[in-house]
C-alpha cells in the first residue's frame, strides 16, 4: 500500500532532554489509515499532526471500542535508530483488536508506515540517557451512530511522543496501594486487552491511592480478591528468596512486552523465574519472614519501577528499606543496554530504522 505524505507548513520547537516529562509534548507529523468493509484498511498516509474532527455520535465516543499500544524508538550512541520489540506490540495490537471485534491490520505494511514515521521524525528523538521516542498506535471505532453494535468503520493513527521517565520518582522507589473494593478486570472480560476502557475502570481507586499518598493501585484478582495482578501500568515481580515470581497470565492481565523481555532476561542469566497465582497474604508472610528482597513493575512505559512501600489493609511494609534492589537495577541496566544498543542483543529484540 502506498503512503501519501503531506508536508507541514510550519514546524513545531523542540523541547530540551533534560525538560522531557511523559505524553505532554507530540512531534509534527502522525500516521493516519481508514477501515471501511467496502475498501478495507485504506487511505494509508502521513500528515501534520493534529486534531481529528469527528460528529459527537461518534462510536468510541460512547462506547469505548478503542485500542492501543506503547512501544519505544531509541537514538543509539552511533546515531542510528532503533525500535524495540516492534512485532510483539503490533501482534497484541491485532490480539487486543480481535477482542473488541476490529478489523485486523497487516503487520508489515503497519511496520513499514510506523518505520517511515519514525524516519522523517528522527529529530525528534531525544539522546539522553533515560530519554526515548513514545510511539502510541491506536485503532478507534468511528461509525457515526449511537445503537449498542460493533463499528463498521475505523481509524487507525500513530502519534510520536518525545518522553523522559514516566513517574516523577524517575527510578526511585514508588509506593503502591492494594485495594480490595475496586477491580480492574475479570477473566472472561477484556482485561487482557489494550484498550482504553481498562484504563478508565482504573482511575477512580488511582485518585484513591494518590490522596492516601501513593503513586500506583496494585490490583487484586476480581474474582477472590486475593491474588495479584498487575499494577495500573505496568507488571509486577517479586524476588522471594532466590526465585523471581510474576503473576501467570490468567486471562485478566496485560500480557506485557516488558514482562516478557524481563522472565527471558532473567532465565539468561541463570535465575529461576516462575510465573504463578501469588496471594497478597504471601507477600506480607514473605516480608514478615525476611524472604522478600525486592518488588518492582515493568511496562513500556515505566521500564522497570522498583517499588519500595506497599499497603494493603491499612498496614504498610517497606521493601528493600526503600532502595532500588540489586536484581530491579541490573534488569534496568541491561534492558537499557539493549535498547540503546550498547550492548549486544542476543534476544534479537531490536529492529533497526536506521
Ligand atoms: C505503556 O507502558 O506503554 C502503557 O501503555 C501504559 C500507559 C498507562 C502509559
Amino acid at each position: 500500500m502506498e503512503i501519501a505524505f503531506t508536508k507541514a507548513d510550519k514546524l513545531k520547537d523542540h523541547p530540551e532532554d533534560s525538560a522531557l516529562g511523559f505524553g505532554t509534548c507530540f512531534t509534527d507529523y502522525m500516521f493516519n489509515m481508514d477501515y471501511s468493509p467496502e475498501k478495507g484498511w485504506h487511505n494509508a498516509r502521513i500528515e501534520p499532526y493534529g486534531p481529528i474532527q469527528m460528529d459527537p455520535s461518534t462510536m468510541v465516543l460512547h462506547y469505548g471500542q478503542s485500542i492501543f499500544e506503547g512501544l519505544k524508538a531509541y537514538k543509539t550512541k552511533s546515531g542510528t535508530i532503533q525500535l524495540f520489540r516492534p512485532n510483539d506490540n503490533l501482534q497484541r495490537l491485532n490480539r487486543s483488536g480481535r477482542m473488541l471485534c476490529m478489523p485486523e491490520l497487516d503487520q508489515k505494511m503497519v511496520l513499514k508506515a510506523l518505520k517511515e514515521l519514525v524516519k522523517i521524525e528522527k529529530d525528534w528523538i531525544p539522546s539522553e540517557p533515560g530519554t526515548s521516542l513514545y510511539i502510541r498506535p491506536t485503532i478507534i471505532a468511528t461509525d457515526p451512530y449511537v445503537g449498542l453494535r460493533s463499528s463498521h468503520t475505523y481509524r487507525f493513527f500513530i502519534i510520536l511522543s518525545p518522553v523522559g521517565a514516566y513517574y516523577p520518582e524517575g527510578f526511585d522507589p514508588v509506593k503502591i496501594w492494594v485495594t480490595t473494593d475496586h477491580v480492574r478486570a475479570v477473566r472472561g472480560g477484556v482485561g487482557t486487552a489494550k484498550t482504553a476502557g481498562n484504563y478508565a475502570a482504573s482511575l477512580f481507586a488511582t485518585e484513591l491511592a494518590h490522596k492516601e499518598g501513593y503513586t500506583q493501585v496494585l490490583w487484586l484478582d476480581g474474582v477472590e480478591l486475593k491474588y495479584i495482578e498487575e499494577v495500573g501500568s505496568m507488571n509486577i515481580f517479586f524476588m522471594i528468596g532466590d526465585e523471581l515470581v510474576t503473576p501467570e497470565l490468567n486471562r485478566s492481565i496485560l500480557a506485557g512486552v516488558t514482562r516478557d523481555s524481563v522472565i527471558q532476561l532473567a532465565k539468561s542469566w541463570g535465575m529461576k523465574v516462575v510465573e504463578r497465582k501469588i496471594s497478597i497474604d504471601e507477600i506480607y508472610e514473605a516480608h514478615d519472614n525476611g524472604t522478600l528482597k525486592e518488588v518492582f513493575g515493568s511496562g513500556t512505559a515505566a521500564v522497570i519501577s522498583p517499588v519500595g512501600m506497599i499497603k494493603f489493609k491499612g498496614r504498610e511494609i517497606s521493601i528493600a528499606d526503600g532502595e532500588v534492589g540489586p536484581v530491579a537495577a541490573k534488569l534496568f541496566n541491561e534492558l537499557m543496554a539493549i535498547q540503546y544498543g550498547s550492548s549486544e542483543d542476543p534476544f534479537g529484540w531490536t529492529v533497526p530504522v536506521i
